[in-house]
């Protein structure tokens, strides 16, 4: 594929660029285009790389004359119409697990606090309030942990709560009951987990099969008290379903990352934020240092390799349209 001129349009990390140039491929950046801008400057271009800041729109693709590909520094291509982009015979590709391990540690820091009470007790202590009853939490040891989907992030989740004493079951419809097992996962029914989780984490791409997962049903054959964590995507739970289950006391505190609207207005999912057993944190998941660096060198390692022009670089694993390149090849 030829790819001479690339277009940077969100604040990738600098190592994206700086790998791209060194094998003199010409890109520039330019941030915080309107749709309309991005129409304009985007015939100029042979591929386009953004964050999930930059909405992707039919517009953009159907004016990106010589546009080939479309890579996203990051997992999962919500702000990219792929439908529009395969169309039009472009590669849309992805980074998906460059930021696994960052999602993974940020799902579980959300579990041990809201086994331990840390971001109440200290907003209340913080207040000048010295409530040492109010915030006793309980052991994670010995309490069971399910994971709805078990690929990457899941995966992880599992190997590091078992370290805390967690015993681990959950289902994947990919994964098979030994390959679980491989990693210390029971693999079970949801109707097998539902009622035998302390805490549900949830690791599964949105699609029409997860959305609303975790709905009123599900929460009321779950056990009392129990803890629901969503780093995955927002929609894979119901927001006013949980809300209902925490006002009830059903569900006894929630650790949410990603919501069904980002950034969230609408008053349900403000609520959820507010409600005080939640610890809610903005879409932080693959927001390290780390992983920052990792997908912006994995999308123009990719972009490389589609140049085949680079021996040391030939995967291409995060192409989502492989039609789109096998028809090109
Ligand atoms: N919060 C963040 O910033 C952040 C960062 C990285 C990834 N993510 C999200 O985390 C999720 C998981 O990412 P990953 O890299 O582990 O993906 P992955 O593709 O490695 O794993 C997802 C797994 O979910 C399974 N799955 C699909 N449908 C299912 C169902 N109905 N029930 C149970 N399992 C099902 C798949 O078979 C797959 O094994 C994705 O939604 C991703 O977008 C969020």
């Amino acid at each position: 594929m030829d790819i001479k001129k690339v277009l940077v349009a969100d604040a990738v990390d600098s190592a994206c660029v700086e790998l791209l140039r060194k094998y003199n491929i010409e890109v520039d950046c330019k941030y915080k285009l309107t749709e309309e801008q991005l129409s304009e400057e985007i015939k100029a271009y042979d591929a386009l790389i953004v964050r999930s800041d930059t909405k992707v729109t039919p517009k953009v693709i159907q004016a990106g004359q010589r546009l080939k590909v479309i890579g996203r520094a990051g997992a999962g291509v919500d702000n990219i119409d792929v439908t529009a982009a395969t169309n039009r015979k472009v590669v849309v590709l992805n980074t998906p697990g460059g930021n696994a391990i960052s999602a993974c540690e940020l799902t579980c820091a959300l579990i041990t606090n809201l086994a331990r009470n840390v971001v109440p007790a200290s907003v209340s202590l913080k207040a000048g309030k010295w409530d040492r009853k109010l915030y006793a939490g309980h052991e994670l040891y010995g309490k069971t942990l399910a994971i709805i989907g078990l690929g990457r992030i899941g995966k992880e989740v599992a190997l590091r709560m078992q370290a805390w004493g967690m015993k681990t079951i959950g289902y994947d419809p990919i994964v098979s009951a030994e390959e679980a097992k491989e990693f210390n996962v029971e693999y079970l029914s949801y109707e097998q987990i539902w009622p035998k989780a302390d805490y549900i984490t949830v690791h599964t791409p949105l699609i029409p099969a997860t959305r609303n997962l975790i709905n009123a049903k599900v929460l009321n054959s779950c056990k009392n008290n129990v803890k629901i964590i969503n780093v995955a995507r927002g929609g894979i739970i119901n927001e006013s379903d949980l809300l209902d289950a925490l006002k009830s006391g059903k569900c006894g505190g929630a650790g949410i990352d990603v919501y069904e609207q980002e950034p969230p207005t609408n008053e349900v999912t403000l609520q959820l934020i507010a409600h005080e057993k939640v610890v809610a944190t903005p879409h932080l998941g693959a927001s390290t240092s780390e992983a920052q660096v990792r997908v912006a060198v994995e999308v123009s390692e990719q972009l490389l390799a589609l140049t085949g022009k680079c021996k040391e670089y030939t995967s291409t694993n995060g192409v989502l349209n492989r039609n789109v390149l096998n028809d090109s090849n």
